[in-house]
């Protein structure tokens, strides 16, 4: 093949945001000749959108705080289903992360003794998160960004991945893909690949997500042979702009709660104390008083239930709105205007300020936000090792959004820049000791034959539907038809579009040429959001119980017996194949935790 790029590497990470920015400098630290792919600039990561901190249990505001605490509230916020070791060594490793990102020249906010300062999130028992302002995953991926450049490590910019490589005997040897810019084919050889390509949102009609999240890696993933773990469980933001509609969905950071901000329904009722639920009653304020005092005594309070877990705040935004009780545009009002001066909102929350003054006209020091539901992130995916992130598929390691079992059925605000940094090093560690340890296998050229065929075929065809058409009704089914509360009816409704929608993707028609084609682009992802939705939809209507992510409206409580499940899935010819695995035991040690604190 004439047309084709090829380079060799130890280790490549497909994804450049702070999963794979963190997997590839451990990596390249560790001697393994790394590459980067990305399809996006390198620094442009989704990773941004994680704006209010990184969840790490310094103590530096609570000396009270610390890893057991951050293990307990991680566990009981993920309802029990998360993987007990991944969350054990995340809250042990966090602090550690958060250490060396200021080593390499993070610059975080400060306590006024001068440490690293942290903020209050939902779940989180003491103010854990540090943070730089509400832009701290900007701060983190700019951090990572200056040292991967630094280590020399090589970067394919604004490249998309379309296939993994394996060898004859199952493991990896590399991938496949092009240039967005020349539609040139490359492949890159490699013993050890790292999956961190983030999440699904663009699956989904209202998203926080940008564009490169369609799921790309939990696609390729399962089409390597690796499994997929709980995709059920997908988290609604509960606070994403709702208007002007070119905005909707746009992330509102949860930091706006952490530092005071109040919600309210159109009566004008502090509705979150309406909507407690059992099992965070202990440890939330019933009054508004026992809730103010929260934030200048943790000692004896208990948490405002604006900050309870992301999944209880999301299902009461919706059920306040079906009551009719919502915002004029569909959501409800969050309010720190009354709450906290003028000064304060543009010091600790400036680019939520310029946001809704730019987007929406909209001065949140003088008037309350209009917020509603979004689709944030995917708590499934990849199965791998908690040690090593390694999948079942020898060589392919996942890490960061893209990988599953660590946050449960639900994640808490704040953990996922922790779980990338923890995780991303670990998978880099692994993948480079991995290759070190493994001759490269060569590409098969068939494969790639079959993999240039495949991604050109969209030109090959004619008469066929639009890529835009089918993305669009995707977004609406999997919004309409398997979001925050879930029918079983609705969700076969939905299994039943998709079957349907990818008959229409095999027939899609692009026009014009392989340059810089966005039309093409869509066209090469769409059966991966194909894919994956049909994961989400599957695992959801297997699991009848609602928890965390997943709220079935027909299964409306927690099943004990469900808490011992997890859903896996796994490639089937053109469909997707479930089983149901039994969780790890927790140690009795960790167990024990639970009791202490
Ligand atoms: O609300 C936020 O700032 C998002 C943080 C996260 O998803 O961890």
């Amino acid at each position: 093949m004439t047309d084709l790029q090829r380079a060799f590497y130890d280790v490549l990470v497909i994804g450049a945001g702070g999963a794979g920015l963190r997997a590839a400098i451990e990596a390249a630290e560790q001697g393994a000749r790394t590459a980067v792919v990305c399809k996006s600039l390198l620094g442009k990561a989704h990773t941004v959108m994680a704006e209010g901190g990184i969840a790490a249990a310094m103590g530096n505001v609570y000396p009270q705080d610390g890893w057991k605490v951050h293990f307990r509230d991680t566990m009981r916020g993920g309802k029990m289903l998360n993987h007990w070791r991944m969350a054990q060594l995340h809250a042990q490793e966090a602090p550690d992360r958060v250490r060396e990102l200021e080593d390499w020249g993070a610059l975080f906010d400060r306590t006024p003794e001068g440490l690293i300062s942290q903020r209050d999130f939902g779940g989180h028992r003491f103010a854990r998160l540090a943070h730089v302002g509400d832009r701290t995953g900007l701060e983190l991926i700019r951090t990572l960004q200056q040292r991967t450049v630094a280590l020399g490590i090589d970067v394919y910019m604004e490249c998309t991945v379309t296939r993994l490589l394996r060898a004859h005997d199952g493991r990896m040897a590399g991938a496949f893909g092009y240039w967005r810019e020349s539609g040139q084919f490359l492949a890159l050889q490699a013993p050890a690949v790292v999956l961190a390509t983030g999440g699904i949102g663009k699956s989904y009609k209202v998203t926080s997500n940008s564009w490169e999240y369609t799921g790309d890696g939990h696609s390729l993933a399962l089409q390597a042979g690796a499994s997929l773990v709980n995709m059920e469980f997908v988290q609604f933001h509960p606070t994403g702009m709702v208007w002007p509609p070119s905005v909707r969905g746009i992330l509102v950071t949860e930091s706006v709660r952490g530092d005071g901000g109040i919600l309210k329904n159109s009566a004008g009722n502090r509705f979150m104390f309406d909507y407690i639920p059992d099992f965070f009653r202990k440890e939330t304020a019933e009054t508004e008083e026992e809730a103010d005092r929260w934030y200048t005594d943790k000692t004896n309070n208990r948490r405002p239930p604006e900050l309870l877990p992301r999944d209880e705040v999301a299902r009461a935004i919706n059920s306040e709105v079906k009551a009719g009780r919502g915002s004029p545009h569909g959501g409800v009002f969050l309010d720190i205007a009354s709450r906290r001066s003028a000064e304060y909102v543009r010091k600790r929350l400036p680019s939520m300020y310029h946001q809704f003054k730019e987007l929406a006209e909209v001065d949140i020091t003088a008037e309350p936000m209009e917020v509603g539901p979004t689709c944030h992130y995917v708590m499934g995916g990849v199965e791998v090792d908690p040690d090593t992130e390694s999948s079942v598929v020898p060589g392919l390691y996942a890490a960061g959004e893209v990988a599953g079992g660590m946050h449960g059925s639900n994640r808490l605000g704040g953990n996922s820049l922790s779980d990338l940094l923890v995780f991303g090093r670990r998978a880099g560690a692994a993948a480079s000791a991995y290759a070190r340890e493994t001759d490269a296998a060569p590409l098969r050229e068939d494969d790639l034959t079959d993999a240039t065929r495949e991604a050109l075929a969209p030109f090959a065809r004619e008469g066929g539907e639009n890529p835009y058409t089918v993305q669009h009704d995707l977004q609406t089914c999997m919004n309409d038809l398997v979001g925050i509360i879930r029918t079983a009816a609705e969700v076969q409704q939905a299994l039943d579009r998709i079957e349907e929608l990818k008959i229409r993707a095999k027939a899609l028609t692009v026009q014009g040429q392989r340059q810089y084609n966005p039309g093409w682009h869509l066209a090469l992802d769409l059966p991966h959001m194909l894919r994956v939705s049909e994961c989400i939809a599957k695992a959801a209507l297997e699991r009848e119980e609602s928890r965390g992510g997943h709220t079935r409206d027909d299964f409306p409580g927690p099943d004990p017996e469900w808490a011992k499940i997890n859903v896996i899935c796994t490639a089937d010819g053109e469909g997707i194949a479930l089983k149901r695995q039994p969780l790890p035991v927790m140690p009795d040690e960790l167990a024990a935790i639970f009791e202490e604190h």
